[in-house]
């Protein structure tokens, strides 16, 4: 067992391995308490490694049964093998094969890293360090092999076998058994590899590639849910003719599987043609599954399949390196969704994941830079620091050195480093190359980490026909850098007149200029001419850098620029801006007793959205979201006192609900289908604004709206309806909440994904009775407390997604997750790492909360033997 006492490891002593390998044969015969595997590794003395070393090979709970080298087994004298390492001290100074026998449990295994089984499937989870729970095995990125998988197993308990590559033979053996062997002619690190056993069923389909290899597409699923699959296998189809076109990556082997699986950590996983899946991100059905259910399917099938560029045939040298595959691939899916549905819809959806998830985690105790540079869990860096800024660092790059230099920057990393383990700055070397570029300031939005703050003064000259904007940018300290640098921030800028339209951006002597000013030290100033009348400023346009901004800019102009603004991101931007300062002050009235702010020019902001409404539905349903507690809470900063962000929140729909009732229940008609279901995006935007409205109508508590909202539930014919019903249902006390859910209830009874967004709705509840009922709720004999999906459901959903609950004055909210992830540790650290993540906020909170939040915190941290995992995230989160 691992413990927690782990040493941490620092970019700074990158090594190259002092043993390379270049083939693994592995054989694995397949049993549910005692698998074999047999692996032959042929073993290279690395040239810049160090001569004459003793190899050294990683394990994690493994049992050595035997070891050979060149066919001779080593003498006990000659190695070391613990369930940590193997050891040999005196290996041969050239290549020679060794042969390691080891024996491994995938019963047992409820980490869900190695061999594990889900429902009775063999499957394998080896990113970031699994493959060493399979064999003895240098398992780090830099380290690539070609890799033949032999698999064999009893044909009842696994007739379907399958590995990485392509499939080169299959065959009985005696007493029931059968096996298939499996090659991949790509050299790959251990983290890709995977295999797969069991009784699955299988949706097959076919795709010709530009220069016409032909591939046969599988996805494996439990048997009798192949009917849930043909979304995924378009979205797979889709993706892959989209990345040939725009990016022009082929795929290169003749088989591409998915296989779906139920107990998974993460979302999915890249394996080289062996993509295995979280079976929420495959199974989706009108009545199962919902528009957002559809729109993440899509999102992860492209992103798995695109690794097979970005992190597959370029993978990482360290995982140092870890935004080199995650954040450009984000990057690469984002763009997908942007051409497959609404760009502007995209953007606003990622910006919001972005400050929620991000941006809180930057402010707070476990802030680290997209590329760290130290680490003692790596399990704990597949962050939205990585992920979703580590894809804003990319965007922040593109519209700097302009789409062309960009295009031509990602062609030449494509082609230059195919093959390659490779470093962010192999990366920015070729987009330097590529602009003729000096990228070194650029490289600080890798190294330092927290959110730029940058302000914007504007200040206008009737006389001389000027407008200035004095501009200052920030950078607060983080754990681990007290000093910061200035950074190079390009916004997207416009100047609107009074009739809404664009001017020209003119400098002061009258220069046009293109709509970027790029800021590179701490202050700015920038002149333009030709505004006898004041502008008003559109600043950061389509979120032009991942910035939090704060201008001078008035309410009335924060309403003009929601009504006309040309760039879309920013339209909705706006009145995301004048409600979050409305309620910020709201809250704090709340609290001071004081009197709430009118709240006129945000409504008729809203009435004037809502008014234009039909024109992009999706679009308008995003305008017409208020910020979420947690949005106001990262505004507001510090001192937090959730129940008063609630009650002003509270207060302001409610007086929504009073003022926009009319238009909200007439859009509401005039949005009802005229057609059978269909996932596509325009269906999906008029009834994401359907659903909204209906939110928001209901807001107010009225017994007959709740009552036509629970007609709305029983006659739904799809999910997303169904569930936005339902939740609006879950929201009131007194509506027939308790009704409606027995009825869901009892409809998908037997279909736990399902279930999963019931118990995440009741996780949500934002009432005292809530704690009560998420704990009957996990001690229901049908609920499976080691599954990550009904964990995060439930536990996730409460802690996350409930702030006055979570945060409940008695601090009982926190003992709860305390218990759990307690609890959990010794099953399943990385799950429970993540969920106490949820305490990244907690200094920013009121001091009585704060108090009880340390203590919660505390009583974690002194639990004796704690993984490495929540180790590193308790400690952190003291520090
Ligand atoms: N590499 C996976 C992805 O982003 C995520 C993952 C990480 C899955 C670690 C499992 C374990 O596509
Ligand atoms: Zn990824």
């Amino acid at each position: 067992m691992r413990t927690d006492q782990a040493q941490p490891v620092r970019l700074s002593e990158y090594r190259v391995a002092n043993h390379s390998v270049t083939t693994v044969a592995l054989d694995v015969a397949l049993d549910p308490t005692a698998t074999r595997v047999n692996a032959r590794i042929d073993v290279v003395p690395h040239p810049q490694g160090v001569a004459g070393a003793p190899l050294v090979f990683d394990g994690d709970d493994l049992v050595l049964v035997s070891l050979s080298v060149d066919g001779v087994a080593l003498p006990p004298e000659g190695f070391e093998a613990t369930p940590e390492r193997l050891t040999i001290f005196n290996p041969p100074a050239r290549a020679f094969a060794l042969e390691i026998e080891t024996r491994i449990n995938p019963e047992a295994n409820t980490q869900l890293m190695g061999l594990y089984r889900s429902s009775g499937t063999f499957c394998t989870q080896c990113e970031a360090e699994g493959f060493r729970r399979i064999t003895y095995f240098p398992d780090r990125p830099d380290v690539l092999a070609v890799y033949t998988t032999r698999i064999e197993a009893d044909r009842a308990l696994a007739p379907v076998l399958l590995g990485n590559g392509n499939l080169v033979e299959t065959g009985d053996l005696e007493d029931n058994r059968h096996f298939a062997v499996w090659h991949d002619p790509h050299p790959k690190p251990s983290y890709l590899f995977a295999l797969v056993g069991g009784d699955l069923a299988h949706v097959e389909d076919h795709f010709t590639t530009r220069s016409g290899r032909e591939v046969v597409l599988r996805i494996y699923v439990e048997h009798g849910k192949e009917g849930r699959c043909a979304y995924a296998m378009d979205a797979l189809k889709r993706s892959m003719r989209w990345d040939e076109e725009v990016f022009g990556c082929e795929y290169d082997l003749d088989i591409f599987m998915i296989v779906a699986v139920g107990d998974f950590n993460m979302g999915a996983m890249e394996n080289k043609g062996l993509n295995i899946f979280n079976d929420k991100y495959v199974l989706a059905l009108p009545d199962t599954a919902t528009d957002q259910d559809f729109a993440q399917i899509e999102a992860i099938i492209a992103h798995e399949y695109f690794h097979n560029w970005t992190g597959n045939r370029i993978t990482c040298r360290d995982w140092f390196q870890l935004c080199l595959k995650e954040g450009l691939t984000v990057f690469r899916d984002q763009e997908f969704t942007s051409d497959m549905r609404s760009r502007a819809v995209k953007r606003i959806a990622d910006v919001r994941l972005l400050k929620s998830a991000q941006f809180s985690e930057d402010a707070g105790p476990l802030a680290h830079p997209v590329r760290p540079e130290i680490y003692k869990e790596i399990n704990n860096f597949y962050t939205p620091t990585v992920y979703e800024k580590g894809a804003e660092v990319i965007r922040v790059l593109k519209v700097l050195i302009g789409a062309e230099a960009f295009k031509t920057g990602l062609d030449l990393y494509l082609k230059r480093h195919d093959g390659d383990a490779a470093t962010v700055e192999d990366f920015i070397a070729c987009f330097a190359e590529a602009s003729g570029r000096d990228l070194t300031q650029f490289f600080l939005w890798y190294r330092q980490s927290g959110t730029p703050d940058v302000s914007v003064e504007t200040h206008h000259d009737a006389v001389e026909g000027t407008f200035t904007l004095d501009i200052r940018q920030s950078l607060r300290p983080t754990p681990g850098q007290s000093m910061k640098e200035p950074m190079v921030i390009p916004l997207a800028i416009g100047l609107l007149g009074e009739d809404g339209v664009d001017r020209p951006l003119l400098t002061d002597d009258g220069q046009q200029v293109a709509g970027v000013v790029a800021l590179n030290a701490e202050r700015h100033r920038f002149t333009f001419s030709g505004h006898p009348t004041r502008p008003v400023l559109s600043i950061n346009r389509g979120f032009s850098a991942p910035i939090r901004l704060k201008t001078d800019l008035r309410r009335e102009d924060l309403a003009f620029l929601a009504r006309h603004d040309s760039d879309a991101y920013n339209r909705w931007q706006a009145m995301q801006t004048l409600a979050t300062q409305y309620l910020t002050d709201a809250s704090e009235a709340v609290r001071s007793g004081g009197a709430s702010p009118a709240p006129d020019i945000l409504l008729e902001a809203m009435r004037a959205a809502l008014a234009g409404s039909e024109q992009d539905p999706a679009f308008a349903a995003q305008v017409l979201t208020l910020p979420s507690e947690a949005d106001i809470a990262r505004e507001i900063g510090t001192n937090v006192d959730p129940s008063a962000i609630f009650a002003a929140r509270r207060a302001l729909r409610t007086a929504l609900a009073q003022s926009l009732g009319d238009s909200l229940s007439g859009l509401i008609e005039r949005l009802a289908p005229t057609s059978s279901y269909s996932p596509d995006a325009i269906s999906a935007g008029r009834r994401a604004l359907a659903n909204v409205a209906l939110d928001l109508l209901a807001a107010a508590g009225d017994a007959e709206r709740l009552a036509a909202v629970a007609r709305r539930f029983h006659a739904a014919d799809n999910m997303t309806d169904r569930l936005a019903a339902l939740a609006v249902l879950v929201q009131h006390q007194g509506s027939d909440r308790e009704d409606a859910l027995a009825t869901f209830e009892e409809r998908f009874r037997t279909d736990p994904l399902i279930l999963d967004k019931w118990l995440a709705l009741q996780a949500g509840i934002p009432e005292a009775g809530t704690l009560d009922r998420v704990r009957a709720l996990m001690s229901r004999p049908g609920f499976h407390a080691t599954n990550p999906n009904r964990l995060r459901s439930l536990v996730g959903s409460f802690a996350s997604l409930n702030p006055t609950q979570f945060n409940r004055i008695d601090g009982q909210g926190y003992d709860f997750l305390a218990e759990v992830v307690i609890g959990l540790d010794t099953r399943n650290p990385q799950v429970a790492a993540r969920l106490l993540g949820a305490f990244k906020s907690w200094r920013a909170l009121e001091p009585a909360r704060r108090a009880k939040a340390e203590a919660a915190l505390k009583r974690v941290s002194e639990t004796d033997g704690l993984s490495p995992d929540v180790r590193d995230i308790v400690d952190r989160s003291l520090a």
